[in-house]
């Protein structure tokens, strides 16, 4: 009796070192290839002056990229660059590059990509991460409100994309990644503006994946769910203010560096999309398609809760 259980557990010992060793020859493996892909690629980050932009920043400066970091608050965006020259000082990296940027602007989105072409002559890849989100019911939020989210999430993200789509075009290579949401794939009450905004994203990156796909264009769209950052902090209200609140589900969700972990293997792999959601936003999925007068249901007595 006493040998077969010491030989039972020595077989599980042996098989649990056997498989450690092999995950940790996968994980390797993997850190070679993804190093191998990233380094000295030119990658523009929009909304790199903090949460997930931030998270992606060091990710990919830590792999060897040579990383555009945009936003409007130049003061946050140099903050980021020396954190990454601080933090990966013994690796060999290449210096951040610090932009402006306001994605509002649209007239500033070609001059913007002319600036990094002098710099660096070309972008291997771009991440459009930089949004806004919404508070408010449809009632009470203005279409100044409506227009200004749609023009920062949307107008903002597919005028960058034209702007640099000739170039990869012509080089016959490039990788275009959007920063959705699962509010992307459904709608939730009292962020009627936001959710707008990553469906038309959706949309437009489905068309232009099939479009790029004979151009050697690679499309990706990343659709987070609840991820702790100043998402709702920054969130527009009705009247166009800034919400101020750290919600208890954005507080209580995945860290950025996880999220940027995931999105960052998931660019090496090239896959066309990545969920990275909590159960209940995946429950919503599923029901909006499968079961939807049941989601409509839920969502109408949802709407009736605070913000
Ligand atoms: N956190 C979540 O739960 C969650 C879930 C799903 C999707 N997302 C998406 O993830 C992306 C990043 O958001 P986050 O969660 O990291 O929130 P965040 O911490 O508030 O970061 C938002 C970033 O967008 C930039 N931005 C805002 N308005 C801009 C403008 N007009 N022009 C240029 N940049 C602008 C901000 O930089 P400046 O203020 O310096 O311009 C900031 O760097 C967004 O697209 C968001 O919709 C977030």
């Amino acid at each position: 009796m006493y040998n077969l259980s010491s030989r039972y557990l020595n077989y599980m010992g042996l098989s649990l070192s056997v498989g450690y060793v092999l995950y940790r020859l996968q994980c390797h493996f993997f850190e070679k290839k993804r190093r191998n892909t990233l380094n000295g690629k030119v990658v523009v980050v929009t909304g790199a002056s903090s949460g997930i932009g931030e998270a992606l920043a060091h990710v990919l400066h830590e792999n060897g990229c040579k990383v555009v970091l945009a936003a409007r608050r130049i003061g946050e965006l140099e903050r980021v660059k020396q954190d990454l020259i601080s933090k990966n000082q013994t690796k060999s990296t290449y210096e951040p590059y610090v932009l402006e940027l306001d994605l509002e602007k649209l007239e500033q989105l070609e001059p913007f990509v002319n600036k990094v072409y002098d710099q660096f002559g070309h972008i291997d890849i771009l991440i459009n991460n930089g949004g806004v989100s919404h508070r408010g019911s449809i009632l009470q939020t203005s279409l100044d409100v409506d227009k200004k989210i749609m023009y920062i999430n949307y107008f903002g993200s597919v005028g960058l994309t034209k702007a640099v789509l000739p170039k990869m075009v012509e080089r016959k290579s490039g990788q275009i990644v959007f920063i959705s949401s699962v509010q992307g794939l459904i709608a939730i009450p009292n962020r009627s503006a936001y959710g707008a905004t990553k469906h038309a994203l959706q949309a437009f990156a489905d068309c232009l994946r099939a479009e790029m796909a004979q151009h050697n264009i690679n499309v990706s769209v990343v659709s987070p769910g609840y991820v702790k950052t100043a998402v709702s902090l920054n969130a527009l209200t009705g009247s166009g203010v800034s919400h101020g609140v750290m919600d208890k589900s954005t507080e209580t969700g995945f860290s950025a560096d996880h999220v940027a972990q995931e999105i960052v293997t998931m660019m090496v792999n090239k896959q066309n999309e990545l969920i990275i959601s909590q159960f209940l936003p995946n429950l919503a999925i599923f029901l909006r398609h499968k079961v939807p007068s049941l989601y409509h249901y839920i969502m109408a007595k949802r709407a009736n809760k605070t913000l």
